[in-house]
């Protein structure tokens, strides 16, 4: 099965070329299934129902978020109507939409995605993402209830995702991180055949920080004052991902490499499709 993420996607740059570029990276790559994560998607905070609906008719098929995910208000109604939004798994009881579904691929490969999310450095108060990990694979354990399992792990510590990684190692598909908007170069399949990126990093524009206009977070290193708002960058941007050849016999993946195309960053394709 060809499994194919992007990370978080930032402002309109962000959200022009995952709109331009997927449907055909689908067409070319043949690919099964697209996970995207839209958390900055709407100006760099949350993503509104336009934006998810758009996203899906260009090919994904399921957003996940993050701690961003509420900045759209209307995220909070829009979550409940549509299963292939999800939000982070180990918020509280009670908070709207999922975290967690089951989806079926072009190849009729059932998919289950989570999103969760990290404590350290983030949000220590949410529920321990282990746990919660361990709840959703050992309800739909790889080969019984699902033929490949996709965690998007968002979290701020590589140390926390990388134990996430090791954690679900050989009992899921693939675990990738987002959050940070920076792709890391530790690509790989570990040791149990789970394949692994601590993270995607964003589809947005590069000559900026973390995808915002670079002026307004300079300033407040350097002065603690602030002068204006956070706004998206609006350049060109790079799309930035993980491409995953996941067994169909195994649920395990078999290839797997980073994917960066457009502007800026040096453009990364799989050699395998
Ligand atoms: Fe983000
Ligand atoms: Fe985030």
């Amino acid at each position: 099965m060809r499994f194919l993420f992007l990370g978080d996607m930032v402002g309109r740059s962000g959200r022009t070329i995952v709109l331009e570029r997927l449907p055909g990276l689908i067409a070319d790559w043949k690919l099964d299934f697209v996970v995207v994560n839209g958390e900055n998607a709407a100006g760099g905070f949350g993503v509104t129902e336009d934006i998810l609906e758009a996203t899906l008719e260009a090919g994904a098929d399921v957003m996940t978020t993050g701690n961003h995910v509420w900045d759209q208000r209307e995220a909070l109604s829009f979550a409940e109507r549509h299963d292939a939004f999800l939000r982070p798994a180990n918020y509280p009881r009670g908070t709207p939409g999922r975290g967690v579904g089951l989806f079926v691929a072009r190849n009729g490969a059932r998919v289950l995605v989570a999103n969760i999310m990290g404590r350290a450095f983030m949000s220590p108060d949410l529920d321990d993402p282990f746990r919660c990990a361990a709840d959703i694979v050992e309800s739909s354990p790889l080969r019984e209830q699902a033929d490949a399992v996709i965690i998007d792990f968002h979290a701020e510590a590589t140390s926390e995702k990388q134990a996430m990684g090791h954690f679900l190692d050989g009992r899921v598909s693939v675990v990738v991180g987002t959050h940070t908007h920076v792709p890391t170069a530790d690509v790989q399949i570990l040791a149990h055949g789970t394949a692994y990126q601590s993270d995607a990093g964003m589809c947005g524009d590069y000559d900026s920080s973390l995808g915002m206009d670079k002026e307004e977070p300079l300033n407040r290193f350097l002065t603690k004052v602030p002068r204006g708002r956070f706004e998206a960058a609006s350049g060109p941007a790079t799309l930035c991902g993980l491409a995953v050849e996941i067994s169909e016999r195994t649920g395990l993946a078999e290839k797997v490499a980073p994917v960066r195309l457009g502007a800026r960053l040096q453009e990364s394709t799989p050699d395998f499709w």
